[in-house]
């Protein structure tokens, strides 16, 4: 009976449903559905639709006032904010929370709400944002160094003083963020640091990092290499086979001489001193956490090309095995080939979100393509505050006004192969789906011929996310789509289209606003939004002989 009663009690703690913890007052978490990482806030699954905010600017009320209405004007349901070591520990040991309690309150009143970005030991690599006592103390809190020897304002993650200095601040952050936020869940993620990397050169050749460098790999990475020898990715497996996927020594008997075992070493060191500050926070105050990364141009060498050992695709194996309490590895994207690196970052089970967009005439379509067709748990453009009413900026706020009155229906069909995404640009205007029996044919509305704007050099893409919802009815949002089916089970019919409605959602019920026939389904033979409409359609198939 005894052994009964704990069992219950224990059952209970754990699934956090008895004595007034309910769903709703959870904490912001992930959880799987499918194929798919949902996050989930009080109670229910959640969709980033977001905006970052530029980097100094959440650092006044002042300065924040004019920005806040903008950001509801964008109907944004979330807002990327940094949190900055300088600010909150100006002295150390002595925290001032109290900008940072104003402006989540703002944040609340507005019913937005927080991403908050740890502006830490790195930011775009570098440690600017360390406070004046961490920066005028370098024997304390040591630099890393380039091959020449000279030290850089880039913290080493080898320290130990330095990765201690970093957590507490870090930690008194998520005890404050549990304190205030606990009961309002305001704020919903963190992302540990800022585009973590090394610069100038692929590795840190400081004393501490070269005691490292030439010693044996260690034990942990080689258990999980072996262990993933099958699983990883296949660029960074080569790299190993390279060496005979020897399974000790040091980093250059196992991977070999070159930059690229410089940018593993450093990734591994990265990574171990991200999962002590990640799981150190978790332990204050569990909410999901990330990284991001300042993407690699190909064929650069690290370091010099781009910041080295970042959570990068072709090293992400490196990140898994160093760092398990990260939730998820982020891109940014300040390059174009969106889709290429969404299909690199989703391997290994990677959940996608999407911290950082350059803001331009792309967002939009982006947006519902990653949403749809990789079921991400957001997507955020940089600088969110910048472009007001211009015409990519309008573009967005109407599509998150779509994707927001769908989102229950869409996260309610997430992993069961009834959700997708489509982007359409002007060198890849079609693309081909299948959904249940049908094949959509789809198109950006451009290749019509017919729509202002089709003539231009340069067009804006169009993007939608598509739900089936049923066995011959669909919901889509988006715009700049054609669509055209057929039906694979019954190839020899004609697929006809039944009925197209044009509508919205009001408190989650849908109400059509036209029924679209004639000119607007071209008599019947396609599915359409226009590239300026952006809406929702609902639409039924039909066979005929
Ligand atoms: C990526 C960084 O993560 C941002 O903080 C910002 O610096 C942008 N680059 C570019 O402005």
């Amino acid at each position: 009976m005894r052994a009964l009663l704990i069992g219950f009690f224990l059952i209970i703690f754990a699934t956090g449903s008895a004595f007034g913890q309910t769903a709703a007052s959870a904490l912001p978490h992930l959880t799987r559905s499918g194929n798919t990482q949902q996050l989930i806030v009080d109670g229910k699954p959640f969709i980033v639709l977001g905006g970052e905010l530029g980097n100094s600017s959440f650092t006044s009320v002042e300065y924040m006032a004019p920005i806040w209405p903008r950001l509801k004007k964008l109907n944004l349901n979330t807002v990327l904010a940094p949190v900055y070591w300088e600010l909150i520990e100006p002295v150390e040991g002595q925290f001032d929370f109290a900008l940072l309690d104003q402006l989540i309150g703002e944040a609340r009143k507005n019913n937005l709400r927080l991403v908050l970005l740890w502006f830490g030991a790195w930011k775009n690599s570098m440690s600017s944002h360390a406070p004046g006592w961490v920066k005028t103390d370098q024997s304390r809190f040591p630099r890393v160094q380039d091959d020449l020897g000279h030290s850089q304002e880039i913290l080493t993650p080898f320290s130990e003083n330095n990765l201690q200095a970093d957590l507490k601040a870090f930690q008194a952050l998520m005890a404050h963020v549990k304190k205030t936020d606990q009961k309002h869940h305001t704020v919903i993620m963190i992302q540990p640091e800022n585009e973590i990397g090394m610069l100038p050169v692929a590795r840190d050749h400081s004393p501490l990092a070269n005691a490292r460098f030439n010693a044996p790999v260690p034990r942990e990475l080689m258990d999980y290499l072996t262990q993933n020898r099958d699983k990883m990715v296949p660029e960074f497996q080569q790299v190993w086979a390279a060496n005979g996927f020897r399974n000790n020594g040091t980093w250059e008997d196992i991977f070999g001489k070159g930059y690229h075992s410089d940018e593993i070493f450093m990734a591994w060191f990265y990574a171990r001193y991200t999962e002590q500050i990640v799981a150190g926070g978790k332990a204050v105050y569990p909410l999901p956490m990330f990284v991001n990364a300042a993407l690699n141009r190909p064929d650069r060498e690290p370091g010099k090309g781009y910041p080295s050992a970042g959570p990068l695709p072709h090293i992400m194996d490196v990140w898994l095995a160093g760092a398990p309490s990260i939730d998820f590895l982020a891109p940014d994207f300040y390059f174009p080939n969106i889709k290429y690196w969404c299909d690199l970052f989703t391997r290994r089970d990677n959940s996608l979100f999407i911290p950082e967009h350059r803001f331009d005439n792309t967002v939009a379509a982006k947006a519902a393509f990653t949403i749809g067709h990789y079921q991400s748990i957001g997507f955020s453009p940089f600088f969110i505050e910048s472009g007001e009413d211009e015409p990519h900026a309008i573009a967005l706020g109407k599509m998150y006004d779509v994707l927001a009155q769908i989102l229950p229906v869409l996260t309610a069909h997430h992993g069961q192969g009834k959700v997708e995404g489509v982007l359409l640009e002007k060198d890849k205007p079609f693309t081909d789906l299948y959904m249940g029996d049908y094949e959509l044919n789809v198109k950006h509305s451009h290749t019509l011929g017919w729509e202002a704007g089709a003539g231009n050099a340069d067009w804006i893409p169009g993007g939608a996310v598509i739900i089936q919802t049923g066995k011959n009815t669909f919901l889509m949002a988006g715009s700049g789509v054609v669509l055209t089916f057929k039906n694979r089970a019954n190839p020899e019919k004609i697929t006809g289209i039944l009925k197209t409605e044009e509508g919205h959602f009001v408190d989650g019920a849908w109400q059509v606003i036209r029924h679209l026939n004639g000119d607007q389904t071209h008599q019947g033979r396609h599915v359409r939004i226009f590239l300026d409409d952006i809406s929702i359609v609902r639409f039924s198939l039909y066979e005929y002989e």
